[in-house]
């Protein structure tokens, strides 16, 4: 009798879980029937009309050009269409004028905000603050879900370890554990618990997989990575978006390991749908289904479309016009005329993209309301989250003799010079992928500082130089092209006109960098030599002596060893976003703290890279006395370690200590470490924690982040912060073995503000 009424106890604990997880097989089950009952009255065009993904750029096309196509069945999806009242357009005729009415799905590049910019993801990934991250993409899919976008191409998760590559700022940077956190979050933020409900987007995680690697760092050139590399560097963010519940995945462009990545079975079928199943639905980069052909991959359109599909790409991303495109479009339904393909290989590419058009709720609701856009994008919440963004995602790279924050109303400083390229440049706050915002309410520095001083501190600008640019940008066709450069004379007589500006007032605000579309996609340069003659008029600012703070907009780490040692205060902001200026100016009066830390190895020049902070020992690591494998000429450390930032306060780490001395195979180990704000102001830190496995059946990084928290103090508090190291964190996958593996070793163990803390313990793993 006990035992039954046990039972019955039981019974009502676990039911609800049950009912629950009943009710989602229920309505899986309900969206795979209602997709099948779907397929099954499509021909064969229809379905591949499914699996077609078309730019609209009203840049250079009319909608007139797209209806019919929508209109028999041929498109399953646009994108870059931004304008409610016409998407509403094509919607009408997909869902009232098309014979089975399946609506479409409207997807863009929301990276970093839609009608707010956040800063770039590099720049958010130095918040080391995912809740914000989180918040930061939700804004972001509400405002781009108000005009009727359901899907972002986005996170994007690549690993970069070459700044040279422009794209390393659409990502979090070098590191494989912060880059899963940020990718998690960016998921959470753009699809909440369930992609179609009200403000939120499907997310897509790109670009799979190794696109960080490209040789050279030139874009979308080979990527030779070994498959421990793969799994234990490149992937973690792709399987943690994965796990997050990202419903889409994007192929990338280069071939990884010779075979290209859009017609990878390996990553795609292998990794993606296999080992980590993946249920949602796999789109290919732009046209890089046809591009299989210039890859030298495939024979011709069509075999380029039947490598691909049988790779695992559902759906081709294509451009319209010119012949880039259309390889499914052309050539699918000959391949199954011809039995290469059969008809169950294309249903089931359609079935994914049809179940999520159904999860989407998209039949129900195909529409948007054009009348709630402008008070969904007018609210002022999501600039005060973007200014806050900015705070935290900036890094204080040096502070001599405390020189930041200023203070207002100091007599000393009465006249401010703002000099530099970047300085007034409403365009360059904002950073790649700002396609759908509007360029005149972003703030630039100059703006920032002058609102935040008033009318009793002069402030003036000069550009000083002309950053100029030898090639064109892809993106030029959105924000237009820049002005003409400068003449020899003009240049000449600014340059002087910025030193005059300089010389006359009380502090130099000298804010050099790179232009938005310097970095992003196709922006790959040879150095990362700060561009133009901004290193000329660095060291003209400099030489006049004044106290002058360098402030960063950029979207890579820029040579700047030469200012390390001579300009007291160097602020990185990155591209800020819309509230850029504010945000500046806010955390150069103090009004905010600086607790961002790099989430990249800062290289002293362009030699050095590519340099990253979880490299494997050497035979003559750079500690040995004799040779080691460092150059002759620079040092092997960087500039700046990864996880390096300042703060206006000053902390103390202490009493570093593991639960147990030695733990088994499976075992998790606490860590626990006390920090403690030791200077006069409140502050943030973000606590890192790092180890090393001594030995192995493969060797291992002299160092990974294994456990990270930002942690808010008041001045004179202390608290302790706790990390688990668990299996995941102490596994990893061995060429030796050719799979994940748990090794009995010594762990050390570090704790601290960057990746060289030297507060430092061991445990040990034992079978
Ligand atoms: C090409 C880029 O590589 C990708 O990141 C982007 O999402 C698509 N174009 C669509 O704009």
């Amino acid at each position: 009798m006990r035992n039954v009424k046990c039972l019955l106890v039981i019974l009502s604990f676990f039911m609800p879980l049950v009912q629950t997880l009943g009710q989602r097989t229920t309505s899986r089950d309900a969206t795979s029937t209602r997709a099948n009952a779907l397929l099954a009255k499509m021909t064969l065009e229809e379905k591949i009309g499914q699996l077609n993904q078309l730019f609209f750029l009203s840049q250079l096309m009319k909608p007139e050009m797209m209806e019919p196509g929508i209109r028999d069945g041929k498109i399953g999806s646009l994108l870059f269409v931004t304008n409610p009242a016409l998407i509403n357009r094509f919607q009408k005729v997909a869902v009232e004028q098309s014979r089975l009415k399946i609506p479409l799905l409207f997807g863009f590049d929301v990276i970093h905000g839609f009608r707010t910019v956040f800063p770039v993801p590099l720049a958010m990934a130095s918040s080391w603050d995912p809740t914000m991250v989180e918040r930061a993409q939700t804004i972001a899919a509400r405002e781009a879900r108000a005009v009727g976008v359901r899907w972002t191409f986005a996170p994007m998760v690549d690993i970069a370890r070459d700044p040279r590559w422009g794209r390393i700022v659409e990502g979090a940077g070098e590191d494989p554990y912060l880059g899963a956190k940020m990718s998690a979050a960016q998921v959470r933020g753009f699809q909440g618990s369930d992609p179609s409900a009200p403000g939120r987007l499907l997310a897509c995680v790109k670009h799979f997989a190794g696109y960080g690697a490209a040789d050279g760092g030139r874009d979308y050139d080979s990527a030779y990575l070994s498959d421990a590399e793969l799994y234990n560097v490149y992937l973690p963010p792709f399987k943690a978006a994965v796990d997050a519940g990202v419903g889409s995945v994007m192929s990338a462009y280069m071939d990884l390991n010779d075979v290209p990545a859009t017609g990878n079975a390996f990553l795609l079928n292998d990794v993606l749908r296999k080992q980590w199943d993946f249920k949602g639905f796999v789109v290919s980069d732009a046209n890089s289904v046809g591009d299989l052909v210039t890859h030298g991959f495939a024979a011709d359109k069509a075999d380029a479309a039947f490598r691909a599909l049988t790779a695992g790409v559902d759906m081709e991303m294509t451009f319209p016009l010119g012949d880039v495109g259309f390889a499914y479009a052309n050539s699918l339904a000959k391949l199954v005329n011809e039995r290469r393909l059969s008809i169950e290989q294309i249903d089931n590419a359609v079935r994914r993209i049809l179940e999520t058009k159904l999860k989407l709720g998209l039949f129900e609701n195909p529409y948007v309301d054009e009348s709630a856009v402008a008070s969904n994008h007018n609210n002022p919440e999501h600039r005060q989250l973007a200014r806050l963004a900015a705070q935290r995602s900036a890094v204080l790279l040096r502070n001599e003799g405390n020189l930041l924050p200023l203070t207002r109303g100091d007599s000393k400083i009465s006249s401010i010079a703002v000099v530099g390229p970047l300085a007034d440049s409403k365009r360059d706050i904002r950073g790649s992928w700002t396609l759908a915002d509007d360029v005149k309410t972003a703030v630039s520095v100059v703006e920032g500082i002058r609102t935040k001083v008033g009318p009793g501190v002069k402030v003036d600008y000069a550009q000083g130089v002309d950053i100029g640019r030898a090639y064109p940008s892809i993106f030029d066709i959105f924000s237009g092209p820049r002005p003409k450069p400068w003449s020899e004379a003009q240049q000449r007589e600014e340059f002087e006109k910025a030193l005059a500006l300089a010389r006359s007032s009380d502090l130099v605000v000298l804010v050099l960098g790179e232009h938005e579309e310097m970095s992003g996609e196709g922006a790959t340069h040879s150095t990362i030599d700060l561009p133009g003659r901004q290193r000329e008029l660095l060291e003209a600012v400099s030489a006049l002596g004044k106290p002058t703070v360098l402030v960063l907009i950029n979207g890579r780490p820029v040579d700047i060893h030469w200012a390390v040692n001579r300009v007291p205060a160097i602020l990185e902001a990155w591209h800020p976003g819309s509230e850029g200026g504010n945000a500046i100016a806010d955390l150069i009066y103090g009004d905010a703290t600086p607790g961002g830390k790099l989430p990249v190895t800062w290289p002293r020049s362009s030699g050095q890279i590519p340099i990253y902070y979880a490299h494997n020992l050497t035979q003559k690591p750079e500690t040995a006395k004799d040779f080691t494998s460092r150059y002759w000429d620079l040092p092997t450390s960087p500039l700046y370690p990864f996880g390096y930032g300042l703060s206006y306060t000053t902390f103390a780490y202490s009493n570093l200590r593991v639960s147990k001395a030695q733990a088994r195979v499976g075992e998790s180990v606490e860590v626990l470490v006390d920090i403690e704000n030791t200077g006069r102001r409140a502050g943030e830190e973000v606590v890192q924690l790092y180890i090393h496995q001594r030995s192995g059946g493969a060797a291992r990084p002299v160092r990974e982040l294994k456990g990270f928290e930002r942690v808010a103090l008041a001045s004179g508090e202390k608290k302790t912060v706790r990390f688990t190291l668990g299996k995941a964190e102490l596994t990893y996958w061995s060429s030796a073995v050719k799979g994940w593996v748990q090794e009995p070793a010594t762990f050390d163990v570090w704790t601290g503000g960057d990746s060289t803390a030297t507060l430092t313990t061991t445990f040990r793993v034992v079978n």
